[in-house]
C-alpha cells in the first residue's frame, strides 16, 4: 500500500501535523459580578464559576490571569432592575465599578456584553413596545432600545473597557454603538457583536446565573430561529457593514455549521460562545461518571476552533489554560 494514512499518527510525528492549536490567549472567561452580593456565591449549575462582589472584581481576574489567560467578559447583575433597565448605563453601575476596579488592580483586558436583560423588571433586552402591551409575547421596541445601549456602550468604554460587545440582536446595533463611541472619543475600542445569536435553551444556566430570564414570553422575535444557517450569514453580513471588528457565534457546538460559514464568508476574526449549558450538560455527564470531563471539553474547544473559530468564549477556559 502507498497510502497509509496511519503513518502520520505515530506519536514522533502527530503532533508536527496536527492542523489545530489551541492557546491561552484564545481564550475569554466569561466573569460575574454581583452588586447585591457581599460575599462570592458559587453558581450551582456552573460548577466552579460563581458571583463576585464588586469589591472581589478584581481579586476573581488576577486569579484568572495566574492560568495564562488575559481576557474576562464581564456581565453584571445590578441592585436594582426598572422598565428601562437604567442601572445599565449608570456611571456608578456594577460593569462601571467593576471594570474600573479590574483595569485598576489587574493587567488583564476587559469585555463587557452590553444588553439590558439583567438590568430590565421584565427580563427582555430592551425596552418593550407599549403597542405590543396585550400580545401574549410581548416584543421588543428596536429603534428606542438602540438609544440605551449607545448609552451603556459609551459608559463601559468610559469605566475601561477595552471592547464591547452587544448581545441583545437589536437591529442596527452595531452601528449605534460603533456612531456613540466614536463621538465619545473612542473610536479605538471595538466591537465585538454577538452577530449570529440564536433563541437557544442552553442558555438556561446563565439565566439563572445573571439573573436575567425574561419574566414572560420569550426571546424568539429578536433572537435567531436555531432552524436557520442562510439568515446567520445574511445577519452578519449587516454587523460587518455596520462595522463590527469582531464577529460572534452562539451558542458554538450546536452551531458549528454556523461558525464555519461566518469562517468562509468573512475575513474578519470568529468569535463563538460556548454558552452556559454545553457547560453545564458535560459537568452533568461527568459527575455521573459517564463523561471524563478533562477530555470532553478539550475534545470541544478544539472542535470549535476547527470549525474556524478564533476565539473562544467559554466556561472552561481557566481549566483548559492551567493544563496548556
Ligand atoms: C444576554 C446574554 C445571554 C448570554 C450571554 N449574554 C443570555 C440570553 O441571551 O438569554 C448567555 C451566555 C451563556 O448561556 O453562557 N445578555
Amino acid at each position: 500500500m502507498t497510502r497509509r494514512p496511519r503513518r502520520l499518527r505515530r506519536d514522533g510525528v502527530r503532533p508536527l501535523v496536527s492542523e489545530t492549536d489551541l492557546s491561552a490567549d484564545d481564550l475569554i472567561v466569561p466573569v460575574f459580578v454581583d452588586a447585591t452580593a457581599d460575599e462570592r456565591v458559587p453558581i450551582e449549575s456552573m460548577p466552579g464559576h460563581e458571583r463576585v462582589p464588586v469589591a472581589e472584581a478584581a481579586a476573581r481576574v488576577r486569579e484568572i490571569r495566574e492560568t495564562g489567560i488575559r481576557v474576562v467578559m464581564v456581565f453584571g447583575v445590578p441592585e436594582s432592575k426598572d422598565p428601562r433597565g437604567s442601572r445599565a448605563w449608570a456611571e456608578d453601575g456594577v460593569v462601571q465599578r467593576a471594570v474600573r476596579r479590574i483595569t485598576d488592580g489587574t493587567d488583564a483586558s476587559v469585555i463587557t456584553d452590553v444588553c439590558l436583560c439583567e438590568y430590565t423588571d421584565h427580563g427582555h433586552c430592551g425596552v418593550l413596545d407599549p403597542d405590543a402591551a396585550d400580545d401574549p409575547v410581548l416584543t421588543v421596541a428596536n429603534d428606542e432600545t438602540l438609544d440605551l445601549l449607545r448609552k451603556i456602550a459609551v459608559s463601559h468604554a468610559e469605566a475601561g473597557a477595552e471592547m464591547v460587545a452587544p448581545s441583545g440582536m437589536i437591529d442596527g446595533m452595531v452601528g449605534a454603538i460603533r456612531g456613540a463611541l466614536d463621538d465619545a472619543g473612542f473610536a479605538d475600542v471595538p466591537v465585538m457583536s454577538y452577530a449570529a445569536k440564536y433563541e437557544s435553551a442552553f442558555y438556561g444556566p446563565f439565566r439563572d446565573a445573571a439573573d436575567g430570564a425574561p419574566a414572560f414570553g420569550d426571546r424568539r422575535h429578536y433572537q435567531m430561529d436555531p432552524a436557520n444557517a442562510r439568515e446567520a450569514v445574511r445577519e452578519v453580513a449587516l454587523d460587518v457593514e455596520q462595522g463590527a471588528d469582531v464577529l460572534m457565534v452562539k451558542p458554538a457546538l450546536a452551531y458549528l455549521n454556523v461558525v464555519r460559514a461566518v469562517r468562509e464568508r468573512f475575513d474578519h476574526p470568529v468569535a463563538a460562545y460556548n454558552v452556559s449549558g454545553e457547560y453545564a450538560m458535560l459537568h452533568a455527564a461527568a459527575d455521573r461518571g459517564w463523561l471524563d470531563l478533562e477530555a470532553v471539553a478539550h475534545e470541544s474547544l478544539l472542535s470549535i476552533k476547527r470549525a474556524g473559530a478564533d476565539l473562544i468564549l467559554t466556561y472552561f477556559a481557566e481549566d483548559l489554560a492551567s493544563r496548556l
